[in-house]
């Protein structure tokens, strides 16, 4: 650190970026007192405009165009990097080589090669570093998970999960960098990903998948006219280009315990604005969860006497993981997230058929 405050940088101030600049800004009142005073130092884009509107919005004291400058900059510490997954990778490794720590949205990366070299680069560095698997810190997952590491549903057996979204179902919705890039690089990578993510959170470590579809509806779109930001709706032009990967994905996968998982992620999910959710049965008893009661979870068990057996519905408090306080997110495995992304994709290619993940 440059001093014993900590000075922050947020490169990307789309849609997701936004939310890490608002995440910083409450950082020392959400986490334990006592922590390091932050200093809200720069918000990076690409367009100045919105590098400058979102600085002045939220306090941070410059705007900067090139992340490059971020990595010069002697008074930021710690950086997110929230741009398309295509330019994660070269970002990341250079803010590592000019010695800051690094949040990286998810996925990584756009293959396992480059996730790996960042995983490496990230190793050989003594910096902190992590990815923005989201999920890893809802308080009711954690509490599912909490239920199922105890054993006291005995082991899963069948994780049924998905993440529905509707941004791409309007045909007018502009071309971006979420609709470039080769067949798994669609709905598997933006919303799978976390997907994936969760399932091997609750049920440990995925063995193989299989039976892998990826199916586009929507194969052409339309060319914004100025600047979109996230899956904003935005005025588009009479010019088209081809749509390159899936709107949705639907695979299964064997986890290692010997359970079961069946797989969908979908940015067609008509009517579901960001609908993660899953039920999951395990030897004496399951559990639910909906993002859009994301402080509660379904559960049941055999505690109750017959005549009222069922399940109840849990709402959160102090008592479960992430109420109160808070963790930064985990960097975890290395690249393990693309190469289930990547099977995924093979299984899809070769008919369905079973990929072993090593
Ligand atoms: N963890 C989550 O829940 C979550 C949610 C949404 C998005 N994401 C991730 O966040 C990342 C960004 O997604 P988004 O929806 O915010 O995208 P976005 O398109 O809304 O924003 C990206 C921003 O990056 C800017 N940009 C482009 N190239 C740049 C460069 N070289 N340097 C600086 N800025 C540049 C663009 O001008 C744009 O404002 C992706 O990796 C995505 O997968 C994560």
């Amino acid at each position: 650190m440059s001093s014993s405050s900590i000075g922050v940088a947020v490169i990307g101030a789309g849609m997701a970026g936004r939310a890490h600049v608002a995440g910083y800004r409450a950082a020392t009142a959400v986490h334990s007192a006592g922590l390091p005073e932050v200093r809200f130092v720069a918000v990076c884009d690409v367009n100045g405009t919105i590098a400058k509107e979102t600085a002045d919005r939220f306090g941070y004291q410059r705007a900067e165009t090139s992340w490059q400058a971020v990595a010069d900059a002697p008074d930021i510490d710690v950086v997110s990097v929230v741009v398309a997954n295509t330019l994660h990778r070269e970002i990341v490794e250079g803010l590592l080589a000019a010695g800051k720590h690094v949040l990286c949205e998810k996925p990584l990366a756009p293959s396992v090669e480059d996730a790996q070299a960042m995983v490496a680069a990230a190793a050989a560095s003594d910096r902190q570093t992590a990815t923005g698997f989201t999920f890893r810190r809802s308080p009711a997952i954690n509490a599912v998970r909490e239920q199922l590491e105890s054993g006291v549903i005995g082991r899963p057996l069948h994780l049924d999960a998905h993440y529905w979204c509707d941004y791409g179902c309007d045909a007018m919705a502009p071309m971006s960098w979420r609709y470039k890039g080769g067949p798994g690089s669609g709905a598997l990578a933006d919303i799978g990903a976390h997907l994936i993510d969760m399932a091997e959170f609750l049920c440990g470590p995925v063995e193989s998948v299989s039976g892998a579809v990826l199916a586009t509806y929507i194969t052409e779109r339309h060319l914004p006219v100025g600047a979109v930001v996230g899956h904003a709706l935005a005025a588009v032009s009479e010019e088209t280009e081809p749509v390159e990967n899936e709107d949705l994905v639907s695979f299964t996968a064997r986890f290692t315990s010997g359970a079961t998982a069946t797989l969908s992620a979908s940015r067609t999910a008509y009517g579901h604005p960001n609908a993660l959710g899953f039920e999951i049965f395990a030897e004496t008893g399951a559990a639910t969860f909906d993002l859009a009661r994301a402080s509660e979870f379904g559960f049941v068990d055999r505690s109750a006497p017959h005549a009222t057996h069922g399940y109840r519905q849990v709402l959160v408090g102090p008592e479960h993981p992430y109420v109160t306080g808070g963790l930064p997110m985990d960097f975890p495995g290395v690249g393990r997230n693309l190469r289930l992304l990547r099977a995924v994709v093979t299984s899809a290619e070769n008919g369905g058929a079973a990929v072993s993940v090593s």
